[in-house]
């Protein structure tokens, strides 16, 4: 006769769902990483060709109209919702769109429809950041939860994640939620964004959700990228990345404070500010001010400072912009690390994959 077993069924493996998966930054990472995305939903076709030329799995379409069931071998869930209601940059319909998506996310939460409560907001957008919720809750009642969770924004939507953290903490996850700064996982360009890690409790094994260490320093104006912890690696400099063989400053099109003469500027010795869709409007010049070619960022340099690979098939149209609504792979594969609870070896092959920064440091001609 044989002996009972009290092994457990192989787990299942990990498999994606992204919503709102723009080019792919995300999925990008987990390509990296060796986590099959099962598809990534994006309406733009823009950035649905760009995903086809990078032959990253897509379905065309509005995120609104699937759910969870449609997708019954992902037990991993992403989303990166369109920010654009929120960086209304203190402005009333920002906060007033926040107020109304708090007590919304609370009513979700609480299993009351309120499918047509996000359908009348001012903007249909607004709703769109409470997706995951929805997908998450569905996937919960069906019985079948997501493993993990992982959600980006802009910084404003930091309050969103802390009610969608509660809500999953109640279904019987662990969740971490912050702001991370871009430059401290050594993306060359500073750039902050909340993110939600969300990842379920079972039976066996203490699961705790926790954001990802840095392994960069922050960036600080004026201070020296040699100064600070030693256990951290200086971050990385746009000239580390960019094949520009001389120091080129770049100057923000945009004044600070609003005043048009005081332009942000940035040199190749420094992360780049924030890349946006708008970043071919600043100028690239010499230290001393006068022209260099190229005079703008090119696509490719934009792809870059972003950590996308070199030879990423940007496709279609608003190319600018779908770099700029991409969370930089980089930083993505050390959100998903945490989430899966992956390996260091498994993030240092991934980050080896996805770009050549690390050598590039050692002969940029940018001290
Ligand atoms: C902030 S971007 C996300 C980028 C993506 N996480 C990445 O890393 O590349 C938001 C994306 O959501 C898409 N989007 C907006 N509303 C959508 C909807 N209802 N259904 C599907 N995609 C949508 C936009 O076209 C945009 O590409």
């Amino acid at each position: 006769m044989t002996a009972p077993t009290s092994q457990q069924p192989p787990a299942a493996p990990l498999q994606v769902v992204d919503l709102f998966a723009g080019p792919g930054g995300l999925d990008v990472a987990a390509r990296d990483l060796k986590v099959p995305v099962f598809t990534g939903i994006e309406w733009d076709a823009d950035a649905c060709k760009t995903r086809v030329a990078a032959k990253l799995p897509t379905t065309p379409g509005d995120v609104r109209h699937y759910k969870p069931a449609d997708f019954p071998t992902a037990n991993v869930l992403a989303g990166g919702p369109p920010c654009q209601t929120y960086t209304v940059a203190g402005g009333g319909a920002g906060r007033r769109a926040l107020e109304e998506v708090l007590s919304l996310a609370k009513r979700m939460a609480a299993r009351e429809d309120v499918t047509e409560h996000l359908e009348n907001l001012d903007d249909e957008r607004t709703g769109l950041v409470l997706e995951p919720l929805r997908w998450a809750l569905a996937a919960i009642d069906e019985g079948r939860p997501y493993k993990a969770i992982v959600l980006e924004q802009v910084p404003a939507v930091l309050p969103v994640w802390e009610v969608v953290g509660e809500a999953l903490d109640d279904e019987g996850y662990s969740v971490a939620y912050e702001v991370l700064h871009t430059e401290e996982y050594g993306v060359p360009q500073t750039r902050r964004r909340a993110i939600l890690i969300a990842r379920l409790r079972t039976g066996t094994g203490e699961v705790v959700a926790a954001m990802p260490k840095a392994t960069h320093r922050r960036y600080r104006k004026g201070v020296p990228r040699t100064e600070g912890d030693p256990n951290l690696l200086p971050w990385v400099r746009m000239g580390d990345v960019l094949d520009r063989q001389e120091p080129f400053v770049v100057v923000s099109n945009y004044g600070t404070g609003g005043d048009p003469k005081a332009r942000g500027l940035r040199t190749s010795a420094e992360p780049s500010a924030t890349v946006t869709g708008k970043i071919s409007r600043n100028r690239v010049v010499k230290p001393d001010g006068t022209e260099l070619s190229p005079s703008r960022i090119t696509i490719r340099e934009a792809g870059l400072l972003q950590t996308f690979p070199a030879d990423h098939p940007w496709s279609g149209n608003g190319i600018a912009q779908q770099i700029g609504n991409a969370i930089p792979p980089r930083l993505a594969a050390h959100v998903l690390a945490a989430a899966l609870d992956l390996t260091d070896d498994v993030l240092a092959g991934a980050i080896a994959a996805g770009d050549g920064s690390t050598t590039a440091e050692l002969i940029s001609p940018h001290p």
